[in-house]
């Protein structure tokens, strides 16, 4: 993506717009067909959310899933965002209903090291759900570690970004478009 996607009003501090509201929005139509297709025999989906970076992405993919579902959310804080190898999870609020036995979809926004959705599907996998798939916007590396992404939205470059979602401290979470920060 080029220069030429630099809306009107783009802040200061951000450097280009990498995907658009429009090219969010087709994606996450499929995304939303995908997930359909795979669970047509399921009866019910509960749609996890990850708070904060999930909430709109959320709010958008629910939207588009005609199989009947059910929405919770989980918020985390994790450790060591800047030195990944003492990363360490913590649940800052639980999900309000028990899962065993659910169809399981989780719900992110992005996937840097990996170690938040390691952390959730470990977590969640033993709760017992009948099933558990991830739904990820972006990913950003290929993490090392152990972790499934069933749906994926976009790869983007190892480069900061925020928007739709994402912040930087505590900004811009609620831009249309996923923009990269300036160097
Ligand atoms: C972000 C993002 C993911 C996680 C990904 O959350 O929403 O949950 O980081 O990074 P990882 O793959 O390196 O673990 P953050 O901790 O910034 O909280 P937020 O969602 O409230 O912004």
């Amino acid at each position: 993506m080029n220069k030429e996607q630099r809306p009107p009003g783009l802040p200061f501090e951000l450097e280009r717009v990498l995907i658009t509201r429009e090219q969010i929005a087709t994606r996450i139509v499929e995304l939303g067909a995908e997930i359909d297709r795979d669970h047509a025999d399921q009866e019910e989906l509960h749609l996890v959310g990850v708070l904060k970076g999930a909430f709109i992405l959320m709010a958008d993919l629910a939207r588009q899933i005609q199989t009947p579902h059910t929405v919770d959310f989980m918020a985390l804080s994790s450790y060591g965002k800047a030195a990944v190898s003492s990363g360490a999870v913590r649940i800052l609020m639980d999900l309000r209903d028990p899962i065993a036995g659910k169809h399981i979809i989780l719900v992110e926004d992005i996937i840097d090291s990996g170690q938040t959705l390691f952390y959730l599907q470990e977590t969640l996998r033993s709760r017992h759900p009948a099933s558990l798939k991830t739904c990820v916007l972006l990913e950003k590396t290929r993490s090392q570690l152990d972790v499934k992404i069933d749906y994926l939205g976009f790869t983007i470059p190892d480069v900061w970004v925020v928007g739709y979602g994402l912040d930087l401290g505590e900004r811009f979470r609620t831009l249309p478009y996923i923009a990269e920060i300036k160097p």
